[in-house]
């Protein structure tokens, strides 16, 4: 395993997946972390991340300098380059001169671990305010800039290396062969970690958990409770028992998707409750966003409970344990108690309360979400599934503003359906993270259609290009890819007579409209 020490502000993340991308097995840990209990993990390599801070800010995080005389491989980026320089007697000079954003590096390739083979001018990403002047004894510079005399450093004899860049993103032109050096030639380590080691150990593991006891899963019709059901499954078989609820609120297809693919992918025991009209009718005359939301939580928790007892009583044994998506970054995310502001409440209709008395399995708390489709694949799940784009809980609910009502709701689910049809014939379906389709239902426009007035509903296009949601950018779609669906929808979907772009980053927009 490869320790990255998270030194705050979301690089930490991004630098756990470069190194899987380098298929290298990495953790991520808090900073927090005493060095001792770092080290007690026996890491075959430790990763020091970029931060927020400037190593002379008063309550700065530091590290304590037996990190870097364990004898394990060690690489400081940026802010880690900097604790890294100051702690073992190089100087850091809060000059003033500073480098935001694409700089140019100038490389001394020879004897250099970390950047044989690349060129001896690359772009880099820079973000820093204090400059390393002088490495500490024992280190040769290896690259600078026109700002800062020392922008990377090696070791070899110690296997300490760093930069003052970002080699994380994807700005840093050879920043993953940088990395990959660090991790092939610098920490010797090997290129083995595969998707498929972890469904193995993940199948041994849940049949060691689970025993002879039952096991259910919610299926939101996403990819991770898909996945993490397909996995449970191959482990226990019929021991597990999976539920649906259909909340009326999916698009169009989708419901038939789990209903017949995912079965006859995966030979699942599969309960579906229709409770279509209940949530229609919670939902009346409601159109605050929050609102909405937490009612169709709190509909979901009622018809899965209600699914659960009847499955509890169908069968033979108790209900011991219950399967859930959550993925790695959420992992990470509410350990590390960063305290990010709550912007919308996220109902993973899927996600359950707190208060059931199970015991979790969640087989995919280690992945990120490429890993996620990766073993979906490996387990022979379609790829209507495994490719699909994210798709929030509340479903359609959240993408009517205003009341929901049954006839908004299939004409939302007839705009929907042509973008996802125009996007997936114009091969953008994986090139765009998603595209909410959202329907302005107490908007009306003026518009002409054959020789006619008419007076209708706009809809919304929200493409957008995203690594993570947390952040998006609108994508920037082919004009005629826009027409096409612009025409079809106002042609096809009755009461629609204008179709709109949100060219809205994140932020300040979010994703969804509500
Ligand atoms: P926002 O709108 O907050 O969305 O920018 C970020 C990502 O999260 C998805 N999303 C949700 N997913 N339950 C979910 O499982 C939810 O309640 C929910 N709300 C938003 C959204 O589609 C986007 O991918």
């Amino acid at each position: 395993t490869v320790l990255v020490v998270d030194f705050g502000a979301q690089y930490a993340q991004l630098i756990a997946r470069r190194v899987r991308e380098a298929r290298v097995y990495s953790e991520i840990v808090p900073s927090t972390m005493p060095v001792a209990e770092m080290l007690a993990k026996n890491p075959a390599a430790i990763i020091l991340s970029g931060g927020p801070s400037s190593v002379y800010a008063e309550g700065a995080p530091t590290v304590d300098r037996a990190l870097f005389e364990a004898g394990v491989p060690v690489f400081g980026m940026c802010y880690g380059f900097q604790l890294m320089a100051t702690t073992l007697g190089g100087t850091v000079d809060n000059t003033g001169a500073r480098e935001y954003g694409r700089t140019p590096l100038h490389v001394s390739r020879s004897g250099s671990t970390l950047f044989e083979g690349t060129p001896d001018e690359q772009s880099v990403w820079m973000s820093h305010g204090d400059a390393c002047s002088a490495a500490p004894e024992g280190f040769q510079v290896s690259a600078s800039t026109d700002v800062v005399p020392v922008a990377a450093f090696e070791n070899d004899e110690k296997k300490l290396y760093g930069v003052q860049y970002h080699p994380e993103v994807m700005h840093s032109t050879h920043g993953q062969q940088v990395l990959e050096h660090f991790l092939y030639r610098g920490a010797g380590l090997k290129p083995d970690w595969t998707t498929g080691s972890v469904i193995e150990e993940q199948v041994a593991a849940i049949r060691e958990q689970v025993g002879g006891k039952r096991a259910i899963c919610g299926l939101s019709g996403g990819v991770d409770s898909a996945v993490a059901a397909a996995l449970v499954q191959k482990a226990i078989g019929s021991q597990l028992t999976c539920v649906y609820v259909d909340h009326g609120l999916m698009r169009k297809g989708e419901t038939e998707q789990v209903e017949k693919d995912f079965v006859a992918a995966t030979g699942v025991q599969l309960k579906v409750v229709d409770a279509s009209e209940r949530f229609l009718s919670a939902l009346a005359g409601v159109s605050d966003p929050e609102e909405k939301r937490k009612i169709i939580g709190r509909e979901f928790i009622r018809v899965f409970e209600q699914a659960q007892a009847e499955i509890v009583a169908e069968g033979s044994g108790d209900v011991e344990f219950l399967v859930q998506g959550t993925l790695y970054p959420d992992v990470v995310e509410s350990g590390g108690g960063s305290g990010t502001a709550n912007i919308k409440s996220h109902h993973n209709v899927g996600g359950l309360p707190e208060d059931l008395e199970f015991q979790l399995i969640e087989p995919l708390r280690k992945l990120f979400k490429d890993e996620v489709r990766m073993v979906g694949q490996e387990l022979g799940l379609p790829d209507e599934i495994v490719q699909r784009q994210p798709f929030p809980g509340p479903g359609l609910g959240i993408r009517i503003v205003g009341e929901v009502t049954k006839d908004r709701l299939d004409l939302l689910r007839e705009a929907d359906a042509i973008a996802r049809e125009e996007l997936t014939a114009a091969g953008l379906d994986r090139d765009i993270w998603q595209c909410p389709v959202v329907l302005l239902a107490d908007v009306r426009s003026v518009g002409v259609q054959g020789d006619g007035r008419t007076y209708g509903h706009p809809i919304v296009l929200r493409p957008v290009s995203s690594e993570d949601a947390m952040t998006a950018d609108w994508t920037r779609m082919p004009y005629d890819v826009l027409a096409k669906i612009s025409t079809r929808i106002t042609n096809e979907v009755a009461d629609v007579n204008r179709v709109v772009l949100d060219v809205t980053s994140k932020p300040p927009g979010t994703i969804e409209w509500e």
